[in-house]
């Protein structure tokens, strides 16, 4: 290591000279390269502000667009290493109607594309992918985008964040979009679509997905073997169906939120479910899943589940003690039969636990000490094969109906595992 202090000198005069230099070289002679110009100006002529929004005031194309326009950034094109400047993000909206022009599969330095809540209808363009390969964040979420996702957006190398959300597209998720040739993608939002079908691609497996969200498509098939980077999963409202104990045979050590609720899944629950260490919300009522629960413990180190909501499914059995970890829990419109555990009557009476709804279940008993319960807490045990002090119905929904209990012929086959029907 030589750096006399001669040299270092040298290089700090140097750098001073650069930073001078730079900004003044830049004022003079850049400006926005002439096919990113053209190609805004086809952009802005399929678009148009709803009214109520004035989104394109400031697009004056006598100005120059990186630097009076609103949501464009323009940066030098170190690509070629001419001066000349290319749009590196584009925010679109709020509030625009029209279509998404093809000429945006010109503006080949883009990073960021943002299309904010508006009535844009229409398809993306095809070859957005193909063209523009330093992709990064692509959001085009609440508008009536039709069409199906493009395949070209498979592959990207730096696509992290790919937000289609709330549009009304049609058609498969492109396989490749999972597979590691999208090796940076970490955000996959194509929830509210309705029109999204087709499987769940395998290829998810592989992929490093922290969020994905599927919720409100009509996916069928079974879901495969999710990434273990995953924090959030919502694939809610869809027609899934099949087991789930592939789906959570590896480790999940990070997954937060889980929503699996409304679609057609079979089997029982995976007990490795309820063992992820981090998992806050579990939704997965609603589904046709049956047999008894295998609740393990709650590890210390894990914190309480703040919801658990298995209700509306056929899953029979005793009620789980582990389960006084909720901090709301429905199992609600299930086939469970035995006690209510005196632990998940300890975390209502000690306010850890601020909703149990179990109606519509085959339970014979409520723990001493008696109710009444703290004020805070609703508990619904209407409809179950117990004879029901009041306070135990005040919490239960209008949907829970009445009678408050079960009529004894319907309770006969709960005390006995063996009894038959009747
Ligand atoms: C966009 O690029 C295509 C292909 O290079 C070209 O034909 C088209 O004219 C361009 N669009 C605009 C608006 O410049
Ligand atoms: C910069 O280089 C690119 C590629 O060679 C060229 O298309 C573009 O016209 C150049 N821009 C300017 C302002 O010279
Ligand atoms: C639930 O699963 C059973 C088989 O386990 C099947 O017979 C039944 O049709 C399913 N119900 C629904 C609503 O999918
Ligand atoms: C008990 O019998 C009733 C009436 O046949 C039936 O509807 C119910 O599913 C049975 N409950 C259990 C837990 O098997």
């Amino acid at each position: 290591m030589v750096s006399t202090p001669s040299t270092l000198l040298h290089v700090f005069l140097l750098l001073l000279l650069l930073l001078q230099s730079h900004p003044s070289q830049q004022q003079q002679s850049s400006s926005l390269s002439p096919t990113d110009k053209a190609a805004l100006l086809d952009v802005r002529s399929n678009l148009r502000d709803l009214p109520g929004s004035n989104f394109f005031s400031t697009w004056d194309f006598t100005d120059d667009p990186c630097a009076t326009f609103a949501g464009v950034v323009c940066s030098p094109d170190d690509q070629h290493g001419n001066q000349s400047l290319r749009i590196s993000v584009l925010t679109l909206g709020t509030g625009l109607a029209g279509s998404l022009s093809p000429s945006l599969a010109n503006l080949t330095a883009l990073t960021d594309l943002v299309v904010n809540p508006g009535r844009i209808s229409g398809p993306i363009p095809p070859d957005i992918g193909a063209r523009l390969r330093r992709l990064r964040c692509v959001s085009i979420s609440n508008n009536l985008i039709s069409g199906s996702i493009p395949v070209s957006l498979a592959g990207l190398p730096d696509l992290h964040t790919l937000d289609l959300g709330q549009n009304k597209l049609r058609g498969p998720i492109p396989p490749l979009l999972l597979l590691p040739s999208s090796p940076s993608l970490k955000v996959l939002i194509l929830a509210a679509n309705g029109g999204l079908n087709g499987e769940v691609p395998p290829g998810i497996s592989a992929a490093q997905l922290l969020h994905l969200d599927l919720r409100g498509n009509s996916l069928t098939g079974a879901l495969p073997p999710l990434p273990s980077t995953l924090r959030y999963l919502s694939a809610s409202a869809n027609a899934l169906s099949g087991p789930l104990d592939a789906a959570f045979a590896k480790p999940l050590p990070d997954l937060a939120f889980l929503d699996l609720s409304m679609n057609a899944f079979t089997g029982r629950v995976p007990p490795a479910i309820f063992a992820l260490p981090r998992l806050s919300s579990l939704l997965i009522q609603r589904n046709n899943l049956s047999g008894p629960l295998a609740v393990p413990r709650r590890g210390e180190a894990s914190p309480s589940w703040a919801v658990v909501d298995l209700s509306h499914n056929r899953l029979s059995g005793e009620f789980p003690a582990a389960l006084a970890a909720a901090e709301s829990l429905y199992l609600n419109n299930n086939q469970l039969t035995g006690a209510v555990p005196e632990e998940v009557a300890r975390s209502l009476y000690m306010g850890s636990m601020a909703t149990l709804y179990a109606q519509h279940n085959y339970l014979t008993s409520f723990p001493a000490p008696p109710l009444p319960l703290p004020d805070s807490v609703a508990l619904c045990l209407s409809h179950n094969c117990m004879s029901l002090p009041s306070a135990a119905t005040i919490g239960c929904p209008a949907s829970a109906g009445t009678p408050p209990s079960r009529p004894p012929w319907q309770c006969s086959n709960t005390t006995t595992a063996t009894s038959g029907d009747g």
